[in-house]
């Protein structure tokens, strides 16, 4: 018996009630043992898969599966059993949808999601329930800040962490007169929280703060604005088809050539085949670049193209680390999910060798990790250089660690 089974082992005999142990011996015990372990393990998504992030879900699922493909197929040793849900990110049914993998299907790992709002009902029930939860892209702050949570990791971004590294390259450049664009909810108003220390102290001014609702996508009224306001540059967040719809507004706007479009980089990602010429020269900051020349990279972006045949994007980066994460944190316990001190605690030292570079767990569990700055040229995000090194959030409030 190796030590695993033996600590599986000491864990059932003492959950056992008395009478039971006393009349079993080890060899009793063994077909249970090889049970527990051999049982399948249950991984829940939740995941946009309508609606305007509907591809930001696909491309996680793809990474995660990827990711354990990789190594075998299974977590510390068991098969997976997978289940699905659609969040459509609608924040309104976050509790009720992550409860349906939770308490319905008894999920093992819930793995979601995209959506700041959405998020917010996941970690409730992520805090009352104890299950093990991975944030696979949501950025929203409190979830590795105020109420992070033990049983809680993230391994995207938070919103600001991409803008933090925004506003020195943009003063470098002279733009010192901006105006920031974004939809009205979580994301983007922490993804202006970063941009708003960023640029200011590097000098800059946000002139106007302009917003729609989410996902809202006319934009017309707003970019005539922008026209009558005439900054040194426009700075944004957006993501997903709301992206692509805006980059190619605001060229049809004649905006593209007279007033430089920045952003935090979702902007740019997995949408650029769709928005052709109107997003050259788009300058954003993200912890991923296509063009990362590392050998690490170039094999993901190799293998992922040959298995999905499409070309993978942040998104499916976040997703295959959230497997990388799982493989490591599972591994060291032998597929034990009970044991969760030793599991946390694999999880919280991991060293992830990501295609984004490698970065490690901050000790509210958000990644520390370096930004980018990227240009839009012929349909890739170019790597222009690093932005930030090592940039961590952060995470005020937390009691972790
Ligand atoms: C979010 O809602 O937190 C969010 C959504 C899409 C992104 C980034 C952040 O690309």
């Amino acid at each position: 018996m190796n030590a695993q089974a033996r600590r599986l082992s000491r864990r059932l005999l003492l959950s056992r009630s008395a009478a039971v142990v006393g009349a079993s011996s080890a060899g009793l015990l063994l077909p249970e043992i090889v049970r527990a372990q051999g049982s399948r393990i249950k991984v829940g998504f939740m995941l946009p898969y309508t609606g305007t992030y509907a591809q930001l879900g696909v491309a996680i699922e793809n990474g995660v599966r990827m990711a354990i493909a990789e190594k075998g197929g299974k977590l510390g040793g068991r098969e997976i059993e997978w289940v699905k849900v659609d969040d459509e990110s609608e924040p309104s049914k976050g509790v009720e949808n992550a409860n349906k993998l939770v308490q319905r299907d008894k999920v093992d790992v819930l793995i979601g999601t995209v959506h700041s709002g959405v998020q917010m009902g996941i970690h409730k029930v992520a805090r009352d329930s104890g299950v093990l939860t991975i944030v696979p892209n949501a950025g929203v702050l409190p979830v590795t800040r105020a109420l992070c949570a033990p049983n809680v990791f993230r391994t995207s971004f938070t919103n600001s962490q991409p803008t933090l590294a925004l506003g020195k390259p943009m003063m470098e450049r002279g733009l010192k007169k901006a105006v920031w664009i974004s939809w009205k909810y979580a994301a983007g108003d922490d993804a202006l929280e970063g941009f708003k220390e960023s640029y200011t102290k590097a000098g800059g001014t946000i002139v106007k703060e302009l917003g729609l609702p989410f996902p809202n996508v006319e934009f017309q009224a707003l970019l005539t604005e922008i026209a009558a306001l005439k900054p040194d540059a426009v700075a944004c967040f957006f993501a997903g088809a709301g992206a692509a719809k805006f980059m190619k507004d605001y060229a049809a706007a004649g905006l593209k050539d007279k007033i430089p479009l920045w952003g935090s980089g979702f902007l740019t990602e997995g949408v650029l085949e769709a928005v052709g010429p109107a997003a050259d020269g788009v300058m954003t900051t993200l912890h991923y670049a296509d063009s990362l020349d590392t050998p690490r990279n170039k094999q993901f972006r190799t293998a992922y193209a040959k298995e999905f045949k499409m070309q993978p994007d942040v998104y499916a980066v976040q997703g295959y680390d959230s497997g990388q994460l799982l493989v490591q944190g599972l591994a060291a316990v032998g597929g034990d999910i009970g044991n969760k001190v030793a599991l946390y605690k694999a999880m919280e030292s991991a060293a992830i060798d990501s295609p984004r570079g490698k970065w490690t767990m901050s000790k509210a569990h958000n990644p520390i990790q370096d930004m980018y700055l990227r240009v839009v040229e012929k349909g890739d995000n170019k790597v222009i250089g690093v932005a930030a090194k090592a940039l961590a959030d952060s995470g005020a409030g937390c009691k972790l660690g």
